[in-house]
């Protein structure tokens, strides 16, 4: 065998959630039966416009992409509220800016500080990177950040603070004065996560005019549709940006995820209609599943809910089973750090879906 890095050989690997192929396969199910409410994906489907133009596109993916991706970060910049200097997109999501972050800024022995519990990427993908993860502290029912606790770990190797908003897995959202406390007392970047921002209603760009330690980070994967494309992108300080771009692989952005990205950018009749859907679809699960009497359910603002398990007597393994037997896949959070064997998170669905969700979860428990 040859020498694997240390790092590799100890490195916990990131658990996804679960793909309807694999669940089909492992249950013997139909893959069209199967219900999906396990990766924050949108139910909706990608725009008509997007497909439309994939298909017009499908006969130049022997050519290589275009690198400087203007069009694209002009139309992206506009739809942001920012300039086309202070946007870099990425290939593989948000996952691949979350990369860059490390490789930018990340010398071994770095920390990086992430309140838990929170998107288990930054952990895992910072790592790899050489950074050494320091935990704050998400509070649990309140659902908010706890600043206190990111303060009191800041140190001098601080060069990253993740701040998830609204946050995965718990649906809560962070005060912007809270997010300008932390950036007035560090020079780390502080990476506010709007992944879901669209969801909320809210959003912290205004901060990039005051702040050059400000990053934000979003994707395609969620409102826009396009998970499987993998689109990510950042917005920050330009001299920063231009920093990223160096290390960035030159054509990590296919050509067919371009087109599907401008496509959709472009298609606001689509966009408007996801973010209404999702909305209307998560308060209706909310309400149904606050009735539920054995279940705690976090208010969110993202695109599922946090639900406690516990008063179940099931733990969130057994309870994903059972419900995986039955064709609906949502995710267990026994993987994520700072939460127990008592947690699951259902994004949501079309009102179709949450009904069978619905009614399957009140038989099983
Ligand atoms: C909070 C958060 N950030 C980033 C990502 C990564 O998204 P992408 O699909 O663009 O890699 C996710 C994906 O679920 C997420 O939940």
């Amino acid at each position: 065998m040859v020498k694997i890095r240390k790092l590799v050989k100890t490195l916990n690997p990131y658990v996804p959630g679960r793909s309807i192929k694999e669940i089909a396969k492992e249950y013997g199910l139909n893959p069209d039966k199967i219900i999906k409410l396990g990766s924050n994906e949108n139910p909706l489907g990608p725009s008509p416009k997007a497909v439309e133009a994939l298909s017009q596109n499908l006969e130049y993916m022997n050519q290589y992409p275009e690198t400087d991706l203007k069009d694209l970060t002009e139309v992206l910049a506009s739809y942001s509220n920012v300039s086309p200097s202070q946007v870099i997109l990425g290939g593989d999501g948000a996952d691949e800016i979350l990369d860059l972050l490390g490789k930018t800024l990340i010398d071994p022995g770095d920390e990086f500080i992430v309140p838990i519990p929170s998107y288990m990427y930054y952990e895992y993908i910072l790592t790899i990177n050489g950074g050494v993860p320091v935990f704050a502290q998400w509070d649990m029912p309140q659902n908010k950040v706890n600043v206190d606790s990111i303060l009191n770990v800041l140190s001098p190797r601080t060069r990253i603070i993740f701040l998830c908003t609204p946050n995965n897995p718990t649906g809560g959202l962070i005060d912007k004065k809270d997010i300008e406390i932390i950036l007035d007392r560090t020079d780390a970047l502080v990476v506010v996560d709007e992944a879901y921002f669209e969801y909320a209603g809210a959003n912290n760009v205004d901060l990039l005019n005051d702040y050059d330690n400000l990053f934000i980070l979003r994707t395609f994967s969620k409102v826009m549709g396009l998970a499987g494309m993998r689109i990510g992108y950042g917005l920050g300080n330009p001299q920063f940006i231009q920093y990223m771009h160096r290390i960035k692989p030159a054509f990590s952005l296919t050509r067919l995820s371009q087109i599907a990205a401008l496509a959709t950018l472009n298609d606001k009749e689509y966009i408007k209609n996801s973010i209404q859907l999702a909305i209307k679809s998560r308060e209706y699960l909310y309400t149904e599943l606050v009735n539920i009497s054995d279940l705690d359910v976090f208010k969110s603002k993202a695109n599922y809910l946090l639900l406690d398990i516990r008063k179940t007597g099931l733990d969130s393994k057994i309870l994903t089973k059972k419900l995986m037997e039955k064709g609906i896949i949502v995710r267990d959070c026994s993987s994520f750090r700072g939460l127990d064997d008592y947690w699951i998170r259902v994004n949501v669905g079309t009102i179709e879906d949450d009904k069978k969700f619905i009614e399957v979860l009140k038989e099983i428990i």
